[in-house]
């Protein structure tokens, strides 16, 4: 067998009809010389084919390292994994072997990055890029990959791409830079993007671009999408469900439609209001006050105490039950669900 039919083979152990994704009381922390920082404390959630999952959070609270731990990207030390299950149609990643775990990355479940200029390699004209893919993974052609390498860059909508194939990353702006990252991502059709803050170095008129580009395609190919942002703002025409995070845990995981109409936590309903309004023009904004925990020191009970405006004694003492679940559907991690929700 060849290396190239070996990476194609479908792993042994993989069930097409388990989940695609489910992340299982995932446990992450970085040993470093000024502590142990807990990044990522007990994350469970899922992602369907065909569905995005918004996994949202303020900055700090572990969703890139919760999305480099699925990938098997992470930095050894100084992160370790120490609990839980990254499940891919049933097969645990963790427990795989790096050779496997590579062969995944290439074929089933691919990243992209805030930052396309540094994942892209400065020497090599984009066309070569993308064209590689082909060559290296699927053992094309020069001519045939070039050929796919120019109908995939017609696909994420670089105009001119039969001409563009020559040009360097520098030679494009940082929209066009992410959409050829979006290229490269879906180059060998995996069932699940994962997009850690695709948008956030790029103005607000070309992140909705991308976002729309984002949900035609993996409406098109119905792939799942892991769409990590700490941006209320731009997720709510594209998710389908969300995931709150708050100090390396999901606070909250609901349809999109409930968590905006809502919201069952303390902490999501203090991000919705963080959103600047344009029916509420004029009105403050308002920030959430105070800062999230270190992770080298997260407060005992409910992580999200010293910031809440429900938080009554027992949330200094008793960490809330792990997966409180209001109807089938939804969940959340508070004491106090049926106040927040006033009912
Ligand atoms: N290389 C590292 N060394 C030490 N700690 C790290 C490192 N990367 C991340 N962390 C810790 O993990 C936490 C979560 O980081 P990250 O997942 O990048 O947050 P975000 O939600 O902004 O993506 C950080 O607040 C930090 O405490
Ligand atoms: S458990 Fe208490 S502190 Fe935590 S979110 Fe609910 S009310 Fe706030
Ligand atoms: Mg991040």
């Amino acid at each position: 067998m060849t290396d190239i039919q070996a990476e194609m083979d479908v792993l042994p152990g993989v069930d097409p009809n388990a989940p695609l994704l489910q992340v299982d009381d995932l446990h992450v922390e970085f040993r470093t010389r000024d502590g142990v920082a807990k990044a990522v404390n007990g994350a469970s959630f899922w992602v369907r084919p065909g569905e995005t999952l918004a996994v949202l959070g303020e900055s700090g609270c572990g969703k890139s390292v919760t999305a480099q731990a699925i990938m098997g990207i992470l930095d050894t030390p100084p992160a370790v994994v120490t609990g839980g299950r990254v499940l891919y149609r049933g097969v645990d990643l963790l427990k795989l072997s790096e050779r496997d775990r590579r062969r995944v990355r290439a074929n089933r479940i691919a990243m992209i990055f805030q930052d396309a200029l540094s994942a892209l390699n400065p020497v090599y004209s984009v066309g070569f890029q993308v064209a590689e893919l082909f060559r290296k993974h699927r053992g094309m052609s020069r001519s045939d990959s070039k050929r796919r390498a120019i109908g995939l860059l017609d696909q994420v909508r670089i105009p001119g791409a039969r001409s563009r194939i020559n040009d360097y990353p520098h030679q494009f702006s940082g929209g066009m830079r992410q959409r050829v990252m979006i290229a490269m991502a879906l180059a060998l059709d995996p069932e699940l993007l994962i997009a850690d803050e695709p948008t956030t170095a790029l103005d607000v008129t070309v992140q909705a671009q991308i976002m729309s580009l984002l949900a035609e395609l993996q409406r098109e190919r119905n792939m799942g999408l892991m769409l990590i942002t700490h941006d209320m703002g731009v997720v709510a025409d594209v998710a389908d469900r969300i995931s709150i995070m708050y100090a390396g845990r999901i606070v909250e995981e609901a349809p999109v439609y409930d968590i905006y109409g809502r919201p069952a936590h303390p902490y999501t309903k203090a991000l919705l209001e963080s959103i600047p309004r344009l029916d509420r023009k004029g009105s403050q904004l308002n920030v959430i006050g105070g800062l999230p925990p270190a992770l080298t020191d997260i407060p005992r009970g409910c992580p999200f105490h010293p910031r809440c405006a429900y938080a009554r004694d027992v949330c200094a003492q008793d960490p809330p039950p792990p997966a409180y679940r209001i109807g089938d559907y939804r969940m959340a991690r508070c004491h106090f669900i049926r106040e927040v929700l006033g009912v």
